[in-house]
């Protein structure tokens, strides 16, 4: 399988990094292959509506760091999807990318994909249940498979490196996956 990391966290070797790193070493160690792009180092614009992605060719109009990633969500078999709770909702750069995937409403591209949640938060895995159901209907409407989530404890940065059970339940998602 091929693995792409989506980390919308703007922390580097932050929560959502490291668990993602976690989870993508067990999925290496099953033979998969695996990439990681931090968002934060890619320019996203808005959608527009400007709904080109619904005529012919299903492709988006606007310019920006979409046009490097797009190829590398349709190539993959599975997605991982990691930011940080902001709000009891995903990292505004999370959701920019997140309304980016209009496009693939229209071309199907994204069906039978398997998808993957983590989310480290201050309040923990409690404080998580609309970010969950916002995922999880979006997989849906995309006909994508919700494979599971990972949703810690942790506040400050790289703070998830103390706690061992969740970095163990982390790398044996990524086995299980
Ligand atoms: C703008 C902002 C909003 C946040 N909102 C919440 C929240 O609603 N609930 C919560 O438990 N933690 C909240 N947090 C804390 C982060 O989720 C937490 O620090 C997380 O571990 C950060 O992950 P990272 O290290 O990957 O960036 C917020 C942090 C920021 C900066």
């Amino acid at each position: 399988m091929r693995i792409l990391a989506l980390v919308g966290s703007p922390r580097k070797a932050g929560n959502t990094d490291i668990l993602v790193d976690q989870i993508r070493k067990g999925c290496e160690v099953k033979g998969h292959t695996s990439e990681k792009v931090c968002l934060y180092d890619y320019e996203i614009a808005p959608c527009y509506d400007c709904r080109k992605c619904k005529q012919e060719g299903y492709t988006c109009g606007v310019c920006d760091g979409m046009l490097e990633i797009y190829p590398k969500i349709e190539e993959a078999d599975l997605i991982i999807f990691g930011t940080p709770l902001y709000w009891y909702g995903p990292t505004g750069k999370m959701k920019l990318l997140l309304d980016r995937l209009r496009p693939f409403i229209a071309s199907r591209k994204l069906e039978g994909k398997k998808a993957v949640l983590v989310t480290p938060s201050e309040e923990g895995s409690e404080a998580c249940g609309c970010l969950v159901e916002m995922f999880r209907k979006s997989f849906d409407y995309l006909g994508m498979e919700f494979r599971g989530a990972i949703l810690a404890k942790a506040y400050e940065k790289g703070e998830i490196k103390e706690n061992q059970k969740e970095l163990r339940k982390a790398y044996e998602f990524g086995i299980s996956l």
